[in-house]
């Protein structure tokens, strides 16, 4: 009997088309998130079901779903929105997509260094308002990166691929996580292991790139965000509740840091209204793995990962 294969929203047609060769699909119709009713609706007798990231995947998912269930899919590198214990004590796979958003994500985190410490959305904005300007030698003057440190929280593949893009700008490494990293990786990126508060107290810019979990939910404080030097930016591309979003709008208010680039936010799609109000904060809608070809390669790794399962193999990047 095919295998009864359920996308929870549209996806790149190459995935799709790997999927339809693999059993039976259903699609969600519109291109909109599911409500929890039509998602439990949806994925009733389902083998497996590639999941997006704005699908809870949690006991009450796995209960609707039903004993058939094999493998849950995500398109995506993040897993927060799954209950990792939950799927592995049913015994159901569960896949990520590591490994292809890596560069696409490490160049919006660069992307967002360079806009925000050189001030381009608000360059922009000022020629876009028609406000007359002028050039001169103090005009709109950002920060250089060259010798400054960045500081990156997680050095785990796009933590590393950013580390590896601030060297070609002549930034220092420093670097803190859960564990340290290998020697070898060490001295190529000439990088300083530091514990979290240390390196939040000397970085020029801190990079946001571990995981969102119960440890690093409201890992940036407005405590945290005190001990940063008032001249330090702060740069997220993970996920947006890794911050307390009302107390880094407020320190960028009272010039406690320099500046930010948010590519996440913590009630995604809302964006905390007074960062809205603020210059020094570049705002983008979380473009992190926003290329034809990454969301290709993600959706297509999902795909097979979901149908590796099916087949009874091992799939490419399991997580559980
Ligand atoms: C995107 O945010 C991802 O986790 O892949």
């Amino acid at each position: 009997m095919s295998s009864r294969i359920v996308v929870t929203r549209t996806i790149p047609e190459p995935a799709l088309d790997l999927l339809r060769e693999a059993g039976d699909l259903w699609l969600n119709p519109e291109d909109r998130a599911l409500t929890r009713d039509e998602l439990f609706e949806a994925i009733a007798g389902a083998d497996a079901v590639v999941t997006l990231l704005h699908d809870r995947v949690d006991g009450a998912f796995l209960d609707a779903a039903g004993p058939a269930l094999q493998v849950v899919a995500n398109v995506a590198v993040g897993f927060d929105n799954v209950d990792v214990e939950a799927v592995r004590s049913r015994g159901v796979r569960f896949t990520n997509t590591p490994g292809v958003l890596t560069d696409a994500t490490a160049d919006i985190a660069f992307a967002l260094i360079l806009m925000a410490t050189r001030r381009l959305s608000e360059g922009e904005r000022l020629i876009r308002s028609q406000a007359p300007w002028n050039w001169n030698m103090a005009f709109m003057l950002g920060t250089g990166l060259q010798g400054k440190t960045l500081g990156i929280v997680g050095l785990g593949q796009i933590g590393i691929a950013t580390a590896r893009r601030a060297r070609a700008f002549g930034m220092q490494i420093a670097y803190t996580g859960r564990r340290r990293a290998s020697p070898e990786l060490e001295s190529e990126l000439e990088a300083r292991f530091q514990p979290l508060d240390e390196l939040l107290a000397t970085a020029d810019v801190v990079s946001l790139h571990c995981p969102l979990s119960d440890e690093t939910r409201h890992l940036v404080t407005a405590e945290r965000l005190a001990a940063m030097k008032p001249t330090a930016f702060l740069v997220n591309t993970t996920r947006g509740p890794v911050i307390d979003e009302a107390a880094l709008a407020e320190a960028l208010r009272e010039g406690v840091i320099a500046g930010a680039g948010l590519d996440v936010f913590e009630r995604e799609p809302e964006v905390h209204p007074a960062l809205i109000e603020l210059d020094n904060v570049v705002l983008i809608p979380h473009l992190g793995s926003a290329t034809v070809e990454t969301r290709t390669a993600m959706a297509v790794l999902a795909a097979e990962n979901a149908i590796a399962v099916l087949e009874g193999r091992e799939p490419p990047t399991p997580f559980v």
